[in-house]
């Protein structure tokens, strides 16, 4: 029987900060396949995330197929948008939230996990922040398009830097992207739509120079609309959730858990030829050149 077995293998998840989002969906699939976790989860709600893990808030989303609960070897401290310590403003470094917390910059996470575990088999990048998103990109400011940038897209090129050399060979990549890199969005603004695009395009380039230099896969899930909290920020999910039922080509609730066993199978040696795509788990609304429920459409159309 063909399966995805990962068993043996450490996935480290940056970007889990409850259990809602994609990156928690990815980690029980993960280890759902038998990897061990490590969770990269952002400074500011380590806490309240590992407060809210202990106090048994997760329980039940935490339950896999064979009965006992997902764990962590261990969760980091992460600020993605920090490569090294020299990097970390004095506004944040004195900041309630960040106080208890030390080696939270990109390059002291990827020392902690080599120092704590040796090599790991497969990175995931799950995460993204852009201040200025619910701002059209005509009004956003070059300080909050750069956010988004620095945030969404370096941060993965960042994670790879260093992290590749603590990877085992064979070892695999996955980052989370959306439908407004290629198409337009409105509302999925401040720079957003172009740190996404950033991000694909970095999965082509840097699938040839890390694959070339460690062996890596490098691929990109476009993922669907998902009710996580930071798109629950935006403000438009649920808006967007209708659309893509109302137009995509399955009319289907479109699940975390897809995106996650998708994503298991790209970091397993099923996918051992595939690199530098760009996956669509969405339904095939990528597919789509025209909008089914459009007003403007009448049922002349066929449809
Ligand atoms: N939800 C959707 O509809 C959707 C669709 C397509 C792609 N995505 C992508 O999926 C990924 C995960 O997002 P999600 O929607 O599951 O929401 P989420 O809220 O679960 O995940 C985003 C995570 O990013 C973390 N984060 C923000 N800034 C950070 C920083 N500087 N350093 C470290 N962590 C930081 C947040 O704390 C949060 O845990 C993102 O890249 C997102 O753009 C989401």
């Amino acid at each position: 029987m063909l399966s995805i077995n990962l068993k043996g293998k450490k996935a480290f998840i940056a970007g889990i900060g409850d259990d809602q989002g994609y990156g928690w969906a990815i980690a029980k699939a993960l280890a759902e396949a038998g990897a061990e976790i490590l969770i990269g989860t952002w400074t500011p709600i380590l806490k309240i995330f590992t407060q809210s893990w202990s106090m048994g808030k997760f329980d039940e989303s935490r339950l896999l197929s064979n009965g006992k609960k997902m764990e962590y070897l261990k969760v980091y401290a992460l600020d993605a948008a920090f490569d090294n310590p020299e990097d970390v403003p004095q506004e944040i470094f004195n900041n309630k939230r960040y106080q208890d917390a030390s080696e939270y910059t990109i390059s002291e996470v990827a020392k902690a996990v080599e120092r704590d575990f040796g090599k790991i088999d497969i990175l995931i990048h799950a995460l993204a922040n852009g201040p200025e998103v619910k701002k059209p990109l005509l009004e956003t400011s070059r300080k909050g398009y750069l956010a988004a940038l620095s945030a969404s897209s370096y941060s993965f090129v960042s994670l790879l830097q260093h992290f590749g050399p603590v990877m085992s060979e064979g070892g695999a990549t996955i980052s989370l992207t959306y439908i407004a890199s290629e198409k337009a969005v409105p509302g999925y603004g401040g720079g957003m739509s172009s740190a996404k695009a950033a991000l694909e395009s970095d999965t082509r380039m840097l699938s040839f120079e890390a694959g070339r230099k460690w062996g890596l896969r490098i691929n990109t899930i476009s993922a669907g609309p998902l009710r996580s909290r930071a798109a629950r920020a935006i403000g438009f999910i649920d808006t967007m959730i209708e659309y893509s039922k109302a137009n995509a080509p399955l009319i289907k609730d479109m699940t975390a858990e897809e995106v996650g066993n998708a994503a298991a199978f790209l970091c397993s040696p099923l996918a051992s030829a595939i690199t530098g795509t760009t996956l669509y788990v969405d339904n095939g609304m990528h597919a789509m050149g025209l909008a089914l429920d459009s007003a403007a459409l009448n049922s002349a159309a066929g449809v």
